[in-house]
């Protein structure tokens, strides 16, 4: 059993409470290689923002779970090394057992996720608070879901949005004693988020998505005031990064995300963490494509996946300081 203390990790639990008073989320961004990693910290630590490393069950057949639990190690006397100790939270994105869980808790994690959104809602309720009895005992703090998101995560998929039911809520945190709460208000995940049908067109011919469902955002924080609410499926699928990965060899259709304005409103709010992930993938797809279709000779590693670094760190900069807004916090 390691302590996530020895490695010098945080739970979730301050850092939320800041992030509410000071109208903020917390970035959760996945990883599951050292670029990635790198960027992360960097970006965070220039930004001075508290951020969650985010690492999922497909994560952790990638990359190994062994390997992934001394790179956050690492992160942390990274961070140092550049010369800021930033709030870091390893945390497990959507733990799908009382197993995993509790694998990732003895290894070192501070915060999981036990995503028993596809259950019944007593089955929900059950597994949550399974978790949450063994994480307590630890110290590490645990997410829940109610509701699900359209789109594909790991194995499972949904065909539609099932919003969360405010009138659940509060039963589910009472009787289940989680920490925070992922709900569904129409987000998704992927680079697919809505289908061009489902949009409008600005005056400048740009697709805008239907908005997030804010009114169910609100009536949540009402059943549960103060309470910390988590936000999936958040990428943005910057379209400079689309076009660069069609204009030079890439075929991504009808890549659309949620308006980074939403995501600041929602930062304001409950919302304590906003999950991304694809769009550090696109960040670093484009950026590859592009040095191969120019330099098709480069065979270093280095020379393409140094620049993709680069431009993840930048995305994530980004992100920090002006769409969850949790740069110059630390
Ligand atoms: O919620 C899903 C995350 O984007 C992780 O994706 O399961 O492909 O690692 P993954
Ligand atoms: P995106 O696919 O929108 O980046 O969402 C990531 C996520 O929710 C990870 O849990
Ligand atoms: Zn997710």
């Amino acid at each position: 059993m390691v302590s996530y203390k020895e490695l010098g990790l945080v739970n979730t639990r301050e850092g939320f409470k800041k992030a509410m008073e000071g109208g903020y989320a917390i970035p959760a961004f996945n990883f599951n290689n050292m670029e990635q990693l790198q960027a992360i910290v960097a970006a965070c630590v220039e930004t001075r923002s508290p951020v969650i490393l985010q690492v999922s069950s497909g994560a952790r057949k990638y990359a190994n779970q062994t390997l992934l639990r001394y790179m956050a190690q690492g992160a942390v006397e990274y961070a140092k090394e550049l010369g800021l100790n930033i709030p870091i939270t390893l945390h497990l994105d959507h733990g799908d057992s009382f197993e995993l869980c509790k694998s990732c808790i003895e290894m070192g994690f501070s915060s999981v996720m036990i995503d028993g959104s596809h259950l019944s809602y007593d089955d929900n309720v059950a597994l949550t608070k399974k978790v949450v009895e063994y994480a307590h005992q630890y110290d590490v703090t645990v997410e829940g879901e109610l509701g699900v998101l359209a789109g594909v995560e790991d194995e499972v998929s949904a065909e539609h949005h099932t919003y969360t039911r405010p009138e659940e809520v509060e039963d589910f945190v009472g009787k289940t004693g989680v920490d925070s709460l992922a709900i569904s208000i129409g987000t998704s995940h992927g680079a697919n988020k809505f289908k061009p049908e489902q949009c409008t067109r600005n005056a400048q011919g740009v697709l805008v998505p239907p908005p997030l469902r804010f009114d169910i955002l609100d009536e949540i924080m009402k059943k549960i005031p103060g309470f910390p609410i988590v936000l999936h499926g958040s990428s943005s699928v910057p379209q400079q990064y689309v076009e660069i990965i069609n204009n030079n060899g890439g075929a991504l259709k009808d890549a659309i995300g949620i308006p980074e304005e939403e995501l600041r409103k929602a930062a304001t709010s409950s919302v304590c963490k906003i999950n991304i992930d694809s769009d550090g993938r696109l960040a670093m797809t484009a950026k590859v494509r592009e040095i191969f279709a120019k330099n098709p000779g480069e065979f270093d590693p280095r020379k393409y996946l140094g620049p993709a670094r680069e431009e993840l760190k930048a995305l994530y900069k980004h992100k920090t300081v002006n769409v969850l807004g949790s740069a110059n916090r630390v």
